[in-house]
């Protein structure tokens, strides 16, 4: 059985051309001019991009004493309403847990997903079992990238020494850190203060997390991920601070890769002081949404390729899971949703107002992170032989978002109103039809895991601290005798 997608014109990260796409089983087999097959798709006046790819989910995710409400099943049959073929989740062992116990449990979740999706591995704890199972990890288990959490004092968050140890870890391995950069001991702090001068609304959590506490941590993960040698990706990347050391090491010859999410791109800090404490309480997620000049700081590193891919941090908590918090915003479950509507509101808020070209948009949704993550060209490309992961999209098919009409299982959407033009007309999944005009054709368990190989990328293009501080032996006489 084949498959043609007829009439489009082909958008790539590099490309625009017209040419049908045939695809044999999962595979896209060629690619050229008045190509038949057993069923036609017609993509005319549509363009056909490579399926998006969101490297940061957290699916049904326990955190902060409940869970996340969308699962593998709901959250992947969001992600393909919305184009997404692909989503990389986080296992996150807790404290003194093995890594592939950890793993094991996520295998046994992730066995719903209507799409193929992959794993970051959390580094929530460290002791010689966990530096063991590293190697475990990226050598059996197909996974390369590693998450640090920088924040969230006394559950997740991980100390320099650990963080140090873990990212050599990786170094001597081709894996890559990850991290949540954000001070989580000055974030202790001032939420403390907060709460004792009596501000307990949604709003100081956006106080607790100015952008000073992203910027810091931004630096010092960069300063040791180029003392240990590796690169380095930051995710949620939300203000000028963050971006701007994340853009000098890029100068200085570092590979570090920085990740705006959609919510910090198009939803600004005004959400919090809403008069209605669910209004904003559905928006407190860290970082914290940041003021037009942040966002602003973001489109342009988009723009000039400071920053490099666009993702959702999809981590979608009810009303009620929220309202957990009421009386004391630390204790609101932090995250947002977004996975349906990545794609249609980058198109709206980026292609359609001339901020990114459709190339860019193909390269910061799913190209450069399937580069990034070591699955190119199988992931992230047109190209006979890869997966045929393909979005065909109708930039004239619009809708208004509404939690009435999500795929989330959640009661509400951050986007909730926003008018969106440029949608999937077609999304398939390893060749499988799994959107067609809007109607989703959702299979459960089709989605496989991509394991992801070790790769070589190293940090030390300019980097001469490994030079500079190598330990010299000195000659020396007259040393004076101790204690006189
Ligand atoms: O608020 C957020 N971002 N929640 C999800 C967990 C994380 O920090 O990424
Ligand atoms: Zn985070
Ligand atoms: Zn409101
Ligand atoms: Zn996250």
């Amino acid at each position: 059985m084949s498959t043609v997608i007829k009439n489009g014109t082909i958008v790539t990260a590099d490309l625009t051309y017209t040419a049908d796409i045939k695809i044999e089983g999962e595979t896209i087999v060629e690619i050229g001019p008045n190509l038949s097959g057993d069923t036609v798709l017609d993509a005319s006046g549509c363009y056909v991009m490579p399926g998006g790819i969101d490297p940061h989910v957290h699916l049904e995710m326990p955190f902060m004493g409940t869970y996340s409400s969308d699962d593998f099943e709901s959250g992947t049959r969001a992600a393909l309403a919305g184009g997404t073929t692909m989503v990389v989740d986080f296992c996150l062992p807790s404290p003194n847990q093995s890594l592939l116990e950890a793993l094991s449990m996520w295998d046994n979740k992730s066995g719903r997903a209507h799409c193929d999706y992959s794993y970051h591995m959390a580094i929530t704890w460290w002791s010689e079992q966990v530096f063991d199972e590293m190697e475990t990890v990226v050598k059996e288990k197909g996974i390369n990238t590693f998450k640090h959490f920088m924040a969230y004092k006394g559950a997740l968050m991980v100390q320099d020494d650990e963080m140090y140890a873990s990212f050599q870890r990786c170094a001597e391995l081709g894996a890559m850190p990850l991290v949540h950069a954000e001070n989580g001991d000055v974030v202790a702090d001032l939420s403390a203060k907060l709460l004792a001068a009596g501000n307990n609304g949604p709003e100081g959590h956006a106080y607790s997390r100015p952008p000073q506490v992203e910027g810091e941590a931004t630096n010092r993960a960069i300063m040791i991920a180029d003392m240990a040698g590796v690169p380095l990706y930051v995710v949620h990347t939300s203000c000028e601070e963050s971006h701007e050391a994340i853009r000098r090491a890029r100068q200085q010859g570092k590979r570090v890769y920085g990740e705006p999410l959609i919510q910090h791109l198009t939803l600004d800090e005004s959400e919090y002081f809403d008069k209605d404490w669910d209004h904003a309480a559905r928006r407190v997620m860290s970082p914290p949404f940041r003021n037009k000049a942040h966002q602003d700081s973001l489109w342009a590193g988009l723009q000039s390729g400071s920053l490099q891919v666009v993702a959702t941090d999809h981590c979608a908590f009810t009303t009620e899971q929220k309202r957990t918090g009421v009386g004391d915003f630390t204790k609101i479950p932090n995250g947002t949703g977004g996975l349906e509507d990545r794609m249609p509101m980058l198109w709206t808020y980026g292609v359609a107002t001339g901020r990114l070209t459709m190339n860019e948009f193909v390269a910061v949704t799913s190209t450069n992170i399937a580069k990034i993550l070591n699955v190119y060209p199988k992931k992230g490309a047109i190209l006979v032989g890869a997966d045929a992961d393909i979005v065909v999209w109708d930039p004239e098919k619009g809708k208004t978002i509404s939690a009435k009409s999500q795929q989330s299982a959640i009661d509400y959407n951050v986007f909730e109103g926003k008018h969106v033009k440029g949608l999937p007309r077609y999304t398939l999944t390893r060749g499988r039809v799994a959107v067609e005009d809007g109607v989703i054709q959702p299979k459960e368990g089709h989605g496989q895991f991509v394991p992801r190989e070790p790769f070589q990328a190293v940090n030390k293009a300019l980097s001469k601290w490994k030079e500079l501080t190598a330990p010299r032996k000195v000659e020396r006489s007259g040393i004076p005798a101790s204690g006189v």
